[in-house]
């Protein structure tokens, strides 16, 4: 496999691959079915071969199980990875709902819950998933940079916020990353969030590039079992509406020798130095075919077609 380029995560950060790996969907969210511990801990393995160095998880997916999943696999291997984790949702388990928590206390004791279950001593990257509307932020964010004074945590992140909640987290410390959705039909981060990282040397990562799954144009049905299945952007409705996108987003890739997925990887990593996705996958040969996009660059006229898709049909959630 060919290695990927490198990108600086953050202002004084480390230096990644500029593409990362998502292991939710090893555990959590798509076709059950199709789930293989040992497969995905050999594919991590594959990744981190092909210089894919940020590797996110969180303690929501499965619950557990896939923080779990991915100490098996960085077994021997800890240093040459940028670990990244979440804090802040729960659920019971699949199906069930997803609740916030946002309290010190909760903070503190998932902190080292997830350091257990990792199998290290310090979490590179700690990210808040949801800001908790019944705890006031300085308060959640006041106890993730005590993690970072413990030593338990090398930095903090935030997930699917806005500018004036980064201004006041990072009034209190520094905000090293932002993850939120970002991809061909989903842009929301574009006009404020990723400038304003940008400008204070945040690191920008989006979730979700590939759409779930739906901009490569080859993802199968979704069965009732599967996340998907509950999202307005995946009726069936929304998806024939949406095969459009699909089609232009498959024109640009016939025009430059790429497939969908690697236009739709570009495409984010074009949105800035600062940006670093991480796609989710399971299989090594769609491993490789995203990593690939790195080295993909898109020339204006493909640039020009992208930035002029139309909105998708449905709401993200
Ligand atoms: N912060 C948050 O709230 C949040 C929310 C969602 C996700 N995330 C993070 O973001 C990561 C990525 O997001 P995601 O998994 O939701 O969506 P994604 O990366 O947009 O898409 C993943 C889906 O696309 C398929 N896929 C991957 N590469 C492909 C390729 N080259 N060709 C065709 N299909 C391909 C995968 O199937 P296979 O696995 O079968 O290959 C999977 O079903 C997650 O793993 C998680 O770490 C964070």
């Amino acid at each position: 496999m060919t290695k990927t380029a490198r990108r600086q995560l953050w202002r004084e950060g480390p230096e990644v691959g500029a593409i990362g790996l998502g292991c939710m969907g090893m555990s959590w969210a798509y076709t059950p079915s199709e789930r293989d511990d040992d497969r995905s801990v050999a594919l991590i393995g594959e990744a981190l071969d092909a210089g894919v160095t940020l590797i996110d998880t969180a303690d929501v997916y499965g619950p557990f199980h896939n923080e779990t999943l991915v100490g098996r696999a960085l077994r021997g291997r800890r240093d040459e990875v940028t670990l990244a984790t979440k804090v802040g949702l729960l659920t019971q388990g699949p199906g069930q709902p997803i609740t916030r928590d946002g309290r010190p206390e909760h903070i503190r004791a998932a902190c080292d819950a997830s350091l257990q279950r990792l199998g290290t001593d310090v979490i590179d990257l700690y990210q808040l998933h949801r800001v908790d509307e019944q705890v006031p932020l300085p308060e959640t964010w006041g106890a993730m940079a005590e993690l970072v004074h413990e030593g338990k945590v090398r930095a903090i992140g935030l997930s699917e916020v806005n500018v004036s909640q980064l201004e006041q987290a990072h009034a209190i410390h520094p905000v090293a990353t932002v993850q939120s959705e970002l991809s061909l039909w989903t842009r929301d981060p574009v006009a404020e969030v990723l400038p304003w990282c940008q400008a204070h040397g945040t690191g920008f990562i989006p979730y979700s590039p590939l759409g779930r799954g739906f901009l490569t144009g080859t993802m199968p049905a979704v069965r009732d079992d599967d996340f998907r299945a509950g999202l307005p952007r995946f009726t069936d409705e929304a998806q024939a509406a949406n095969q459009g996108i699909v089609e232009r987003v498959r024109e640009v890739a016939t025009r430059i020798g790429a497939t969908p997925a690697q236009v739709a990887l570009a495409w984010c990593l074009a949105q800035g130095e600062h940006v670093v996705p991480i796609p989710g996958t399971r299989r090594s040969e769609r491993l490789a075919e995203n990593i690939a996009a790195a080295r993909i660059s898109l020339d204006d006229e493909s640039l020009a077609t992208l930035d002029t898709l139309p909105a998708p049909v449905g709401g993200r959630y």
